[in-house]
């Protein structure tokens, strides 16, 4: 029944990801509880209105000293349905915060005011995503100055865009086409116009439009340059006595800390290593390594954390994406 509505209604976007469906879902079942209580007190204040109306003075109703069975029922039905919210929001909440493990990542950084992405493959876009249809994409995304969001209303998702740390957002296009991308916090005078397209594409498409135009050198690839350029090897070689952490195999496991706490190494811990080292010390090692805030920018740290993530077995699925774009 959603769907048929958001087809005559203008303002019901398009479902075009596998949790658009989802939303609505729960959106309508909201909407259809709320309206259910809302029509049932107004219906109920006009009747109780007519019917309880100021008559003479000896027509009074009994009056009521307490109804266990009336208090049970109007406490345990809205505890019922505000746990049904509760429940269904939270996991659908929970679902579309975890993206799956063998989504396709696409960097991207807003600004004022465009958006600029970047494909593991090296190809850049800008106010435009390509994205395959069929296929969880990751986006790992910060901002170069304020703060923006990310907003696909076909795909009805959204996320926050922030300066200084990574926040992440995943989807699966489920039909082909053009959807819109908004930027959905003021963030300046060109707010409005900070918008764009989504395409999606046939996975053939899309791999034809991946390889078009010039060849590219991967984000992994280049990350791989800049790390040698920096000299990060000269501590993150590994081995016996090396002064850094070793990387290889790093991604996506638990790490621990001096402190004694651990963390997970994904994309914003690394990124985090990267410009604010001494914030979190991996046991074993000594807070000796300088900060590259300044020294690296923000296509930089994108491209050296693809190339960590290239490292080791935990990440073979990258490895595989990175050459099938390149070749
Ligand atoms: Cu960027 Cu609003």
């Amino acid at each position: 029944m959603p769907e048929s509505i958001a087809a005559k209604l203008p303002l019901f976007p398009e479902q075009a990801s596998t949790m658009a469906s989802r939303v609505d879902a729960l959106y309508f079942f909201l909407i259809g509880v709320s309206l259910f209580f809302a029509s049932l007190i107004a219906v109920l204040v006009v009747t109780f209105a007519i019917r309880y109306r100021r008559r003479g003075g000896t027509d009074r109703p009994p009056a009521i000293h307490g109804s266990l069975a009336l208090e049970l029922t109007w406490t345990l039905i809205p505890f019922g349905l505000t746990m049904i919210m509760f429940f269904w929001g939270a996991s659908l909440f929970a679902s579309m915060h975890r993206p799956p493990d063998d989504a396709l990542d696409v960097w991207v950084v807003g600004k004022q005011w465009m958006w600029k992405l970047q494909h593991l493959e090296g190809k850049r876009e800008i106010d435009e995503l390509h994205v395959p249809v069929g296929k969880p994409v990751k986006l790992i995304m910060t901002s170069e100055d304020v703060i923006h969001s990310f907003y696909v209303p076909a795909f009805r998702v959204k996320q926050d865009v922030l300066p200084g740390r990574y926040t992440t957002l995943w989807f699966e296009a489920t039909k082909p086409g053009t959807y819109h991308l908004f930027c959905a916090e003021y963030c300046g005078t060109q707010h409005s116009g900070m918008i764009g397209w989504v395409v999606a594409m046939e996975p053939a498409e899309y791999q034809a439009w991946l390889s078009g135009g010039e060849p590219r050198q991967s984000l992994a690839s280049a990350g791989a340059e800049l790390f040698t350029q920096l000299g990060c090897e000269t501590c993150h070689r590994g081995g016996s006595g090396a002064r850094g952490p070793a990387l290889t195999g790093l991604f996506g496991k638990t790490v621990e800390l001096k402190d004694g706490t651990t963390v997970v190494a994904d994309e914003a811990y690394l990124r985090e290593s990267i410009l604010n080292p001494r914030a979190r010390i991996v046991a074993g090692y000594d807070p000796i390594m300088p900060t590259f805030t300044g020294l690296v920018s923000e296509d930089g740290v994108a491209q050296l954390v693809a190339y960590i993530k290239t490292l080791g077995p935990a990440t073979a699925a990258d490895t595989g994406k990175t050459s099938q774009g390149g070749s």
